[in-house]
């Protein structure tokens, strides 16, 4: 499947990727190995430097086109250098997108969804793609950052699902979660993807290693009768593939795998670990 998209080289802690015709040149620490590309070929659109003194930023924007987006399926994803050397996709979870859609859309009834750590939607929009009027997906996306949610509610609008049974919330991710349960809701499938540290709303924080726990007891009492799925990623080097698959024994066995970024080249880059529960 043609994502707009590619992986070219990483090492000497940097990262080089082609998004949407945009080549971005972006640190990456845990390249510890040497770049494989010639120094022409990492002559880059966008670069992102963490300067020492302090003033980290973006180079190249000028560069960028207007309605800078990446196609992937039958999504839009709008991009756009963040302060914090982001563009607004993860481009690692796009096999867990093509993953999601046709589970979803092989489950041939009605579910509803609950797509936590939500960013700007990507999983959000591959589980919308299953959607039919027939067998009705719904899709809750939640994210603690207005912006994020925006920016995904952009994304849909962008890829034409914006009228798609999708609800749209900016909350907490464990405040949301108990007032779900108080409220009786169930779901049929559930998108984690946290990130070792993170900020609710207000002086909420996420710590991957002391949450999860806690986030995976909610997700047991929200469950419907018949779950479809249970995707997590996770971010924190202690936390391997096979703990993420130790994780939903209660469900049944998960299958577990590293997350990464493929180069033609082999200069791969490591982003984490991935568990994928479903029905059989
Ligand atoms: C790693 S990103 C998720 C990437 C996303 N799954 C994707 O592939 O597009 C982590 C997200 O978690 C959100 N987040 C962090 N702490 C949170 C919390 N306590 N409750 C809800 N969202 C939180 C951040 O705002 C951020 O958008």
């Amino acid at each position: 499947m043609n994502y707009g998209y590619e992986f070219l080289d990483s090492g000497d802690g940097r990262r080089l990727d082609i998004f949407g015709g945009v080549t971005v040149d972006r640190p990456a620490p845990q390249a510890e190995w040497k770049k494989k590309l010639s120094p022409s070929a990492w002559q880059s659109d966008l670069f992102y430097d963490r300067a020492k003194d302090g003033k980290s930023g973006w180079a190249g924007e000028d560069r960028i086109p207007e309605n800078w987006s990446l196609r992937y399926g039958g999504a839009t994803l709008l991009l756009k250098p963040s302060p914090q050397s982001q563009i607004g996709v993860f481009p690692e979870q796009m096999p867990n997108w093509d993953w999601l859609t046709e589970t979803l859309r092989a489950a041939c009834r009605p579910l509803k969804i609950l797509n936590c750590f939500a960013y700007t939607g990507g999983a959000t929009l591959a589980a919308s793609l299953a959607h039919t009027e027939k067998f009705p997906v719904e899709v809750c996306h939640l994210d603690a950052s207005r912006s994020a949610v925006g920016w995904a509610r952009r994304n849909a609008e962008a890829s034409g699902l914006g009228s798609n049974p999708i609800r749209w919330i900016v909350e907490d991710v464990t405040r949301f979660l108990d007032r779900e349960i108080r409220r009786a809701q169930r779901y049929d499938g559930f998108i984690l993807d946290p990130p070792a540290f993170g900020r609710g709303k207000g002086k909420d924080t996420w710590v991957l290693k002391r949450d999860l726990p806690g986030l995976l007891e909610r997700l047991e009492k929200l469950l419907s009768k018949r779950p479809r799925f249970v995707l997590l990623s996770g971010h924190a080097p202690e936390l391997g593939p096979r703990d993420l698959a130790s994780t939903l024994s209660f469900l049944g066995n998960a299958s577990s795998f590293p997350l990464a970024l493929h180069a033609k080249n082999g200069n791969d880059l490591p982003c984490g670990s991935c568990a994928r529960w479903s029905e059989t």
